[in-house]
């Protein structure tokens, strides 16, 4: 498997959604690249796949899951991965990555991401899977921290810990979300710059960026919102940390028109750039 500075640097790209097929097939270069999220394209023809094929040749492409259930304690799916594999071997995307998380227990699916206890036991668990899954793509993989709103009182170490330990021991990358790490900073009452601070700056390859909501004490990470002045400046700290990342805005749902993250993409390039210069 190649070193852990392979990976190439992408620049600022979006989450493809099929809203914007139409408008954003002819923007190469106001837009580097896609995220695509992979369950959308697990089928073996049609539309979906025709429109894969066409963005593929205009823009580089990375695979983002939601089924990986990496932490969870059914047996991995073999068949979930092996389709991911075919699905890798028609878009020969730049990487693939899903979350540090599980998703359901003795086949049910919750269709959600569900926070892990940070233990030694879940960290070997999670560790001894991310390696099985490595070797069956033959590639190395990206976990990214998802938002939660609840901890486990058996948890022995952070979730900065956590997951820079997962990507030390199974020789993985990190993919960091900055509007998770400030919802559950909020909602644990942690320092998002600790969090920053704790994670080995070589292992982070992407940056999403997202909205949240208000839901009472809580932030609701729903990534339906544009980015707040709160995780501009948190994503201003992540750049001075980790120099320049792939880094993509993150819309789930309430849409807008391509325009909207388009500019918020704008708004990170100039952060990013500006950062940068000073640096130089
Ligand atoms: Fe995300």
């Amino acid at each position: 498997m190649p070193s852990s500075r392979q990976l190439p640097y992408l620049g600022f790209g979006l989450g493809l959604r099929v809203d914007h097929y139409e408008s954003l097939i002819d923007e190469p270069g106001k837009v580097e690249w896609l995220e695509i999220v992979s369950e959308n394209y697990l089928v073996p023809g049609g539309r979906p796949l025709r429109w894969l094929e066409r963005f593929r040749e205009r823009f580089p492409l990375v695979m983002h899951g939601v089924s990986m259930s990496i932490g969870g304690t059914d047996p991995l799916d073999m068949g979930y991965l092996g389709q991911l594999a075919a699905l890798a071997k028609r878009v020969e995307p730049a990487w693939i990555s899903d979350h540090l998380c599980w998703t359901g227990v003795q086949g049910v699916n919750l269709h959600d991401l569900m926070p892990l206890p940070y233990t030694e036991e879940a960290l070997r668990h999670v560790v001894d899977r991310v390696r099985r899954v490595q070797d069956t793509l033959g590639r190395r993989i990206l976990l990214e921290n998802v938002s939660s709103y609840i901890s486990f009182a058996q948890s022995q170490l952070t979730e900065w810990e956590f997951l820079a330990a997962v990507a030390a021991r199974a020789d993985c990358f990190l993919l960091l979300d900055i509007n998770n790490v400030h919802v559950s900073a909020h909602n644990h009452g942690f320092s998002a710059l600790d969090y920053l601070d704790g994670l080995p700056a070589a292992r982070v390859q992407q940056f999403h960026l997202a909205g949240h909501e208000h839901g009472g004490e809580l932030l609701i990470d729903t990534h339906d919102a544009p980015v707040v002045d709160a995780v501009w400046h948190l994503y201003v700290e992540a750049v001075r940390r980790f120099g320049r990342v792939s880094t993509m805005i993150e819309r789930d749902d309430h849409i807008p028109p391509l325009a909207e993250l388009l500019a918020e993409l704008e708004h990170a390039r100039a952060l990013a750039d500006a950062l940068m210069q000073q640096a130089a």
